[in-house]
């Protein structure tokens, strides 16, 4: 196999960036042609892998990046990333003067942190900046059409800051009950009203008010989920007008296998018996890589046949019974296609009675991740070495 060589542990998470890039492509190709694509690529691109994910994203037509806090804009520019990063998190006024020099658009989310942040910028720095609404998510940004104006003005008297934009966040855009995305819609509308000058980029929209909902795209969207070929809920999953390839899978390889007779028992807790003479193999995965211990019972792919993890989950490892002798050596796909099967992220979310988002965002980065493009990897992560 290609990857031996860059780690040491036959555990691995596979990014397939033809996926992410044929996502962002599908989206946009949904989207009327003049609205603006942001790829949010907060927490290391979900999972994902920061800066190879915002180079698939800008490759195929995403023009501006989006990351939740400054640190995650500082090391994508340390990789190199030139293009538009907007910090949609609040950010230490403290920190103004790093953002200007890394040319990063900040958030403004209060009146008190922009009169800091002027108190705090250098005379001959510049800044571009975004006015944050809450329309109704209650997390942070401008509630009142008094304190915007009041913004609108500082930011006009001072040279130094640039109002590049203005945008809201959705809290129910996921669900088929329309009710509270209109009211918020309807705020955020309202607000832009009270503007002298809207600036150059609107948005509002994540990945499913972007698919579901034409009103409110203005000019830009900001897309995490979709990108990465999941769906924003299960709900509206069914009513996607876009087909989406999930871009993450997970895999691992048996580096024991044994017969264990009827009665005997496997990993902590003896708490497993066999209630006949099985074949068992170890993967080396465990909770500390991010498969928690919930997931015991949970199917993973040998020889193309579902095998269900058995016994408690370790730190470093975990066991599966085997549907019959398979050589150690052999891949455990625990998420993705193997033969004719296939693991859903959205399988694992159910098992953990969580969503999606939370599945790729909790494999932690002792796991390496290959990227691979073309059929073939281009490049391999491995934090440790
Ligand atoms: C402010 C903001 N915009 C956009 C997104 C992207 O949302 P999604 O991944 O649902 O497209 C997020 C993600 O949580 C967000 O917090």
């Amino acid at each position: 196999m290609e990857e031996q060589g860059f780690f040491y542990r036959d555990t691995w998470a596979e990014v397939d960036l033809d996926r992410i890039k044929a996502n962002v492509k599908a989206i946009r190709e949904h989207l009327p042609e003049d609205v603006e694509f942001i790829a949010v690529v907060k927490a290391n691109a979900y999972g994902h892998g920061d800066s190879q994910t915002a180079e698939a994203a800008l490759e195929a037509g995403a023009s501006m990046l989006a990351v939740a806090f400054m640190d995650e804009a500082l090391a994508l520019r340390k990789k190199g990333i030139s293009a538009p990063i907007l910090v949609l998190g609040a950010s230490r006024a403290e920190d103004v003067n790093i953002a200007a020099e890394e040319g990063i658009i900040l958030t403004v989310f209060q009146e008190e942190w922009l009169a800091k942040a002027c108190d705090v910028l250098s005379k001959d720095a510049s800044i571009s900046l975004h006015i944050k609404i809450d329309t109704g998510m209650g997390r942070i940004g401008i509630r009142s059409a008094d304190e915007l104006k009041s913004i609108e003005k500082l930011i006009k008297e001072d040279s130094r800051l640039e109002l590049h934009g203005i945008y809201t966040h959705f809290a129910t855009a996921d669900e088929m009950d329309d009710t509270y995305f209109k009211r918020q819609l309807s705020k955020f509308k309202d607000m832009l009203t009270t503007l002298d000058k809207q600036p150059p980029v609107v948005h509002s929209s994540n990945s499913a008010a972007a698919l579901m909902h034409a009103d409110a795209r203005f000019n830009a969207v900001r897309v995490g989920i979709a990108m990465y070929g999941l769906a924003p809920s299960m709900e509206i999953a069914p009513e996607l007008p876009v087909e989406l390839q999930e871009a993450f899978s997970l895999h691992s390889r048996l580096v024991h296998v044994k017969k264990l007779e009827k009665g005997e028992k496997v990993s902590y807790g003896a708490t497993y018996e066999a209630a006949e003479d099985i074949w068992v193999g170890t993967l080396p995965i465990g909770y500390a890589d991010g498969w928690i211990r919930r997931l015991q019972g949970q199917e993973v792919l040998v020889d193309g046949k579902r095998s269900p993890i058995i016994g408690r989950i370790c730190m470093d490892q975990c066991m599966v019974k085997l549907p019959y002798e398979v050589r150690a050596g052999e891949i455990a796909t625990l998420i993705g296609e193997q033969g004719e099967e296939t693991i859903s992220i959205n399988e694992i979310a159910n098992k953990l009675e969580t969503i999606n988002y939370e599945v790729p965002c909790i494999i932690s980065s002792r796991v390496p991740r290959l990227y691979k493009q073309d059929g073939k990897v281009v490049e391999l992560n491995n934090s440790l070495l």
